[in-house]
């Protein structure tokens, strides 16, 4: 028993209590040519936290996706080296090991092809990805891991790897609504109830955020102000204008502000966006229409949002100690 005991604390200890996946998640699937490791996800752990992959040792990924701002920033905008600001908001990491593809625009496919985007971007980490293979080639506790869990020295592949691998055990599941949903009357209060009633039926939330994660995967125009084209960009289709892919909303009390620009702060705002039906624009998605919900109802959603899918093991990961 202590032996199990022990066991058990050290895997937590070393921060690998990813193996169960949380209630309400489906099992994480892992690409063939990247199965993971505890050693693979620790590495992957020391790069997402280290801001040596910047180009001044300022930014590392957690400097965006920080796991205690909902693994989002706070802030509208996200800012990388130099202060240099981009035009969209950073997303959250929370269970993206689902998304079959990756950003607003879904320009990436997988956790690993989109690793090393960030940090080739000049106004995020702005580094020239030889150059950091060669600056971390000369970190002796990154050459020895990479030894060890690829076989190789630091290569560029191997980081988006173990980036991704790590990224994989980000998830937020294991949420009040999830409980409730499983039999149990008493996990959600009456509000929360209510909310979820909305949620599923008149206010038409669940015609896009739908599933374990609240999210179709799929890209909508929802009737916001901006010049951003989305989708479009990637697909080349006309009805993609302004379309962005479906957030998931676990941990959602966590990660504002909202939408792609950061423009609403609260759920309040997210609320009163939807209850209007959108600004309206020729290319908002039909799902979007005004909902004549009352204040009373609308605080219901809001309180199933916070309440019902905040989760009970929030991911609250601390940056580990980095390699010398
Ligand atoms: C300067 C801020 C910044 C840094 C640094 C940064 N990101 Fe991001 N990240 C963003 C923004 C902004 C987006 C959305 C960009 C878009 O959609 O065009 C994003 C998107 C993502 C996504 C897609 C999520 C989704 O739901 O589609 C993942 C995953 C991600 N980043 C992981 C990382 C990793 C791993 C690193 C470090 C190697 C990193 N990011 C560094 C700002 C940043
Ligand atoms: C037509 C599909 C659709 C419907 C219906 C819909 N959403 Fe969304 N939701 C989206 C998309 C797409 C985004 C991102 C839009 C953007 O940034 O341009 C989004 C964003 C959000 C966000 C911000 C998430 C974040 O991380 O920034 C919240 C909160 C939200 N929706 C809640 C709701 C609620 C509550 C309802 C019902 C009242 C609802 N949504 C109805 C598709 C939809």
């Amino acid at each position: 028993m202590l032996r199990f005991v022990c066991s058990v604390t050290l895997l937590l200890a070393a921060g690998f209590a990813w193996a169960e996946t949380p209630a309400g998640l489906p099992d994480v699937i892992h690409p063939e040519d990247n199965p993971s490791t505890p050693e693979k996800v620790a590495l992957g752990k020391q790069l997402y936290f280290d801001p040596r992959l910047s180009a001044d040792d300022t930014i590392s990924c957690a400097s965006c996706h920080d796991p205690a701002k909902g693994w989002s920033n706070g802030e509208q905008f996200a800012t990388g080296v130099g202060g240099a600001k981009g035009g969209r908001n950073s997303p959250t990491v929370l269970n993206s090991a689902y998304s079959k593809q990756q950003f607003w625009d879904g320009r990436a496919k997988t956790l690993e092809e989109q690793a090393l985007g960030p940090i080739a971007n000049p106004i995020e980490m702005k580094m020239v990805l030889d150059d950091v293979v060669a600056k971390f080639n000369k970190i002796p506790g990154y050459k020895e891991q990479f030894q060890k869990v690829f076989g190789t020295d630091v290569t560029q592949e191997g980081m988006a790897k173990a980036i991704a691998a790590f990224e994989r055990t980000i998830l937020s599941g294991d949420a009040p609504y999830d409980r409730f949903k499983a039999g149990d009357q008493a996990a959600m209060s009456e509000a929360a109830q209510r909310g979820m009633k909305l949620f599923f039926g008149k206010a038409n939330c669940s015609a896009c955020h739908s599933g374990h994660s609240f999210t179709d995967f799929a890209y909508h125009n929802i009737g916001l102000d901006s010049e951003d084209t989305g989708r479009k960009a990637i697909s080349n289709l006309d009805g993609d204008h302004g379309a962005m892919k479906t957030p998931t909303l676990r941990d959602i009390a966590k990660t504002g502000p909202y939408m792609h620009n950061g423009s609403l702060k609260t759920l309040e705002e997210v609320m009163a966006h939807y209850n209007k039906g959108g600004n309206g624009n020729p290319y908002q998605d039909e799902e979007i229409y005004a909902l004549k919900l009352t204040p009373e109802e609308i605080a219901d959603i809001v309180t199933f949002m916070t309440e019902g899918l905040s989760s009970t093991n929030y991911p609250l990961i601390k940056a580990p100690e980095l390699p010398q």
